[in-house]
């Protein structure tokens, strides 16, 4: 990228250092840039500048020096320019990478000491008073030919140094700026990247759970009724057939109506945890409740749910996903820590709702268990990902273990879900 000179020269050093320069060798200086224009200064105003300046008279040799330097080409000595004889300025070019991108001038010097007829021709050039250039003239140190050269190499070396820390503050401005693009390109990407990973496990989870919906009513509405069906069939033909046959008949009926009744309620309860229909029907907290008491009856320590009302309508893969997440924190505690007593509470407070799952057992080391090809845990984890939710597991070794759920609740039903009922 090429070096834009567009400022170049405003920068508070340049003037600092050049002002000292001007000071120091009694001179007002200028910069120019590439055009010729002038960018900075006039810096320092002579006591003589300033009589020129009042009276609106140029001498042109300001102008003259500028277009010399800006005509050089390889050798860029010092350019001493003068029109009027005795008077004079000196300036030099400002090259970055072979390039002219400025001149700086220095002026108005007397080389020589100022004769009388000189200063006239001068004042009557000038149209100033003879009396007023004198007295300033008389002030002004001469400087020789070779001081004046000494000036303007000065001048080049200073305009050199200064336009190297230039470039390399604009260069690191420009690293700057492409580094800040490039971490905005990558945040952003990052950005659409975890978007599009939330969509897409939020679209599975609810194909998972329409194919879930659909396996749990054939389950219900089918292979229920059929086993029903049977179980019946095969009591009638056992009360017509009482006392006919032999006892082992009648004991052999017995064992299969007992093996079939017992099917039809696991086939039931199968159905039920592949698709709590309780969640569409009565909402999160009654589901949630009726899990706690049925886990209750299969175990000897107590279930407890504490439940608050949820305030609004939750769409169902919602109220689905917290249910599940439950679900497994529940069926770990019974697993893991069969012996412990379980609390579940829900709550939605300003717009957040949360469930916890404490267990007083015998807690686990975190780190320990993910190597261990369990699924229940990663699952949690997956299932609040869609609902931008934050999982939080405590457990330590002798401990006990709780299982904290944080999620915003959806602000309005989206299009298309059929709500779960109010929570009671
Ligand atoms: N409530 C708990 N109390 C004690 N240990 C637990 C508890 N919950 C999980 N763990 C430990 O963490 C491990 C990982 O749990 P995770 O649910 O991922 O797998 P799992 O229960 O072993 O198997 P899966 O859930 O796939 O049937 C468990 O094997 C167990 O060691
Ligand atoms: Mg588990």
């Amino acid at each position: 990228m090429k070096l834009s000179t567009e400022g170049l020269f405003r920068s508070d050093l340049w003037q600092t250092v050049l002002e000292k320069y001007a000071v120091a060798t009694h001179m007002t200086v200028k910069v120019y840039d590439a055009g010729g224009q002038s960018v900075l200064g006039p810096l320092h105003s002579t006591p003589l500048f300033e009589l020129f300046k009042r009276q609106a008279y140029d001498p042109g040799i300001f102008a003259d020096c500028v277009r010399r330097c800006l005509a050089q080409r390889r050798d860029r000595p010092a350019v001493v320019a003068s029109q009027v004889r005795g008077l004079a300025v000196v300036g030099t070019s400002l090259v970055w990478e072979g390039n002219i991108v400025g001149v700086a001038v220095g002026g108005y010097v007397f080389r020589d000491f100022s004769q009388v007829s000189e200063i006239q021709t001068l004042a009557r050039k000038a149209g100033i008073a003879f009396d007023a250039l004198w007295s300033v003239a008389r002030r002004q140190q001469p400087v020789p030919q070779s001081r004046l050269i000494v000036h303007g190499e000065l001048l080049q070396v200073l305009g050199d140094a200064l336009l190297e820390r230039e470039v390399l503050i604009w260069e690191l401005k420009r690293s700057n700026d492409e580094l800040t693009r490039l971490s905005d390109d990558v945040s952003h990407d990052l950005q659409a990247t975890k978007e599009e990973l939330r969509a897409l496990a939020a679209s599975l989870m609810k194909a998972h759970e329409g194919a879930d919906r659909r396996i749990a009513r054939e389950l219900h509405d089918d292979f229920s009724q059929r086993l029903s069906f049977l179980e019946m069939t095969i009591e009638q033909h056992q009360q017509q057939r009482i006392g006919k046959d032999p006892p082992e008949v009648d004991k052999m009926f017995a064992i299969l109506t007992r093996h079939i009744s017992e099917l039809s309620a696991d086939v039931r309860d199968l159905s039920h945890r592949m698709h709590p229909s309780i969640l569409e029907d009565l909402g999160l907290a009654a589901a949630l409740r009726s899990l706690a008491e049925e886990s209750e009856l299969a175990r000897s320590a107590p279930v407890h749910f504490t439940g608050d009302a949820i305030p609004h309508s939750l769409p169902l893969p919602y109220a689905n996903a917290v249910y599940r997440i439950a679900q497994e924190a529940l069926s770990n505690a019974m697993k893991h820590a069969p012996e412990a007593p379980v609390d579940i509470t829900l709550t939605a407070e300003a717009g957040v709702l949360r469930l916890s799952v404490r267990d007083m057992g015998p807690g686990f080391d975190l780190a320990a268990a993910r190597g261990k090809g369990g699924l229940g845990i990663v699952s949690m984890q997956e299932r609040a990902h869609p609902l931008g939710g934050d999982l939080q597991i405590h457990s330590h070794p002798g401990q006990g273990t709780t299982i904290t759920l944080q999620a915003s609740l959806p602000k309005e039903p989206r299009e298309n879900e059929s709500p779960a009922h109010h929570s009671r």
